[in-house]
C-alpha cells in the first residue's frame, strides 16, 4: 500500500531520541547525510547554494526550516527570523522568494496570532518584492490554511500563494476554489501519512489526480507550479502544454534541492522555468525524515555517511 513508508518515517521523525542523534550527527563532517537534502543550518550556507542554483538557470525558494511549534514564544522567533531574513537576501542579492509553513507561525497556538505573523512577514517581503508560499501541512490544516489565505487575499496581499496535494479527494474543488479567485497554486503529490477517509491509498491514483489537476491549473489557473520529480508526469505535462502552445513561461516546474538534479538542468537547458526549493536551518529533522519516508532507498546513503565516519 502506499504511504507504508511514510508511516513509519512519520512516527521515527516524532522521536526525540532520534532526533537528538541525527542532529549531532547529520549535519557535521565532510560525510554530513543530511546536506544531500538540507543546504545546511545557517542563512549563509543557504545563499551559497542559492547563488550556485542560479548561475546554473534555475530559480529558487528558501525555507527557513522549522515545524509544528508548541508556543507564541517560538512561533515570534520564527517570524522574527524571517522578517531579519528578508534583509539578508536583499543584501545578498538572490531571488526574494520564501516557502513558509503555518505550524512554524504558531496555527497550532493561536490562528489571530499566527495570522498577524504571516502579515507582519508579508508586509516587509512585499516592501521588497519577495514572493512567499504557503506550503501545506497535514489535512488537518488545509481548511485553516485556505482561510487565512483567503483573508490576505481579501486584504489585497497578492505577493502570496499556496500549495495543494494532489493525493487529497478534496484538492479537485480547492484547486476550482483558488483558480477562481486568481491565486497562484503548487501542486505537490503530498507527504504526510493521511487517513484512507481523505487520501488516495493508491501511488497509481496520486498520479492520475497529479495530473488531472496539473491540466486544470494549466487550463484555468494563475502561474501554476507543477512542483514533482515524476519523469512520467512531466513528459506528460510537457506534452499537454506543447499541444495547446502555451507558452513555456505560463507556469514552471518546481523540484526539492538535491532531488533530480539531472532533471532540473535538462528542463532548464530546454527552456522551462525550475525552481529549486532551499531548505535551511538547524530544525531539518521532520523535512528530513519525510524525504526518506518517500524513498527507503535513501537509507542507504545514510548508513554509508555512517558508517564512513567511524
Ligand atoms: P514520486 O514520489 O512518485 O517520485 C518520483 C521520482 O522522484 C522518484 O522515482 C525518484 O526518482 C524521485 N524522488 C522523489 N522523492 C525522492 C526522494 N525523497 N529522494 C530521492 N529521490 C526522490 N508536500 C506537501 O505535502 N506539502 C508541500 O507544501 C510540499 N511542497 C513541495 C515543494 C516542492 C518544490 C516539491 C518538489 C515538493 C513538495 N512537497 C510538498 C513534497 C511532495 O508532496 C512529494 O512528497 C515529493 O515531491 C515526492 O513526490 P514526487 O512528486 O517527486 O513523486
Amino acid at each position: 500500500m502506499y504511504g507504508g513508508a511514510k508511516a513509519v518515517f512519520y512516527a521515527l521523525s516524532r522521536s526525540t531520541v532520534l532526533k537528538r542523534l541525527a542532529s549531532r550527527y547529520g549535519m557535521a563532517g565532510g560525510e554530513s547525510f543530511a546536506r544531500r537534502f538540507i543546504a545546511g543550518e545557517t542563512i549563509d550556507t543557504a545563499v551559497a547554494v542559492a547563488r550556485r542554483l542560479e548561475s546554473e538557470g534555475l530559480l529558487l525558494t528558501l525555507d527557513y526550516l522549522g515545524e509544528s511549534v508548541k508556543t507564541l514564544e517560538e512561533a515570534q522567533a520564527a517570524t522574527g527570523e524571517y522578517v531579519r531574513l528578508i534583509d539578508v537576501i536583499v543584501a545578498a542579492g538572490i531571488e526574494r522568494n520564501f516557502s513558509i509553513k503555518l505550524t512554524q507561525l504558531g496555527i497550532d497556538v493561536d490562528r489571530a496570532t499566527c495570522v498577524d505573523n504571516l502579515r507582519r512577514i508579508l508586509e516587509r517581503a512585499g516592501r521588497h518584492g519577495f514572493y512567499v508560499r504557503i506550503d501545506m501541512e497535514h489535512s488537518r490544516y488545509i481548511e485553516m490554511t485556505l482561510e487565512i489565505f483567503e483573508t490576505l487575499w481579501a486584504q489585497e496581499y497578492r505577493n502570496l500563494g499556496v500549495a495543494l496535494q494532489a493525493s487529497l479527494y478534496r484538492t479537485a474543488t480547492d484547486v476550482r476554489r483558488m483558480n477562481e479567485l486568481g491565486a497562484r497554486v503548487r501542486l505537490v503529490k503530498g507527504a504526510y501519512k493521511e487517513p484512507p477517509a481523505v487520501a488516495y491509498r493508491h501511488k497509481a491514483e496520486v498520479d492520475a489526480a497529479f495530473l488531472r489537476l496539473a491540466r486544470e491549473l494549466l487550463d484555468s489557473g494563475t502561474y501554476p507550479a507543477i512542483a514533482t520529480h515524476d519523469e512520467r508526469i512531466i513528459a506528460a505535462v510537457r506534452a499537454y502544454a506543447a499541444e495547446r502552445a502555451f507558452a513555456l513561461d505560463r507556469f514552471e516546474f518546481q523540484m526539492l534541492y538535491g532531488i533530480r538534479r539531472d532533471l532540473q538542468a535538462s528542463l532548464a537547458a530546454a527552456g522551462y522555468r525550475v525552481r529549486v526549493y532551499v531548505p535551511f536551518g538547524r530544525e531539518w529533522f521532520p523535512y528530513f525524515m519525510r524525504r526518506l519516508g518517500e524513498r527507503p532507498a535513501n537509507l542507504g546513503f545514510v548508513v554509508r555517511a555512517i558508517l564512513r565516519e567511524r
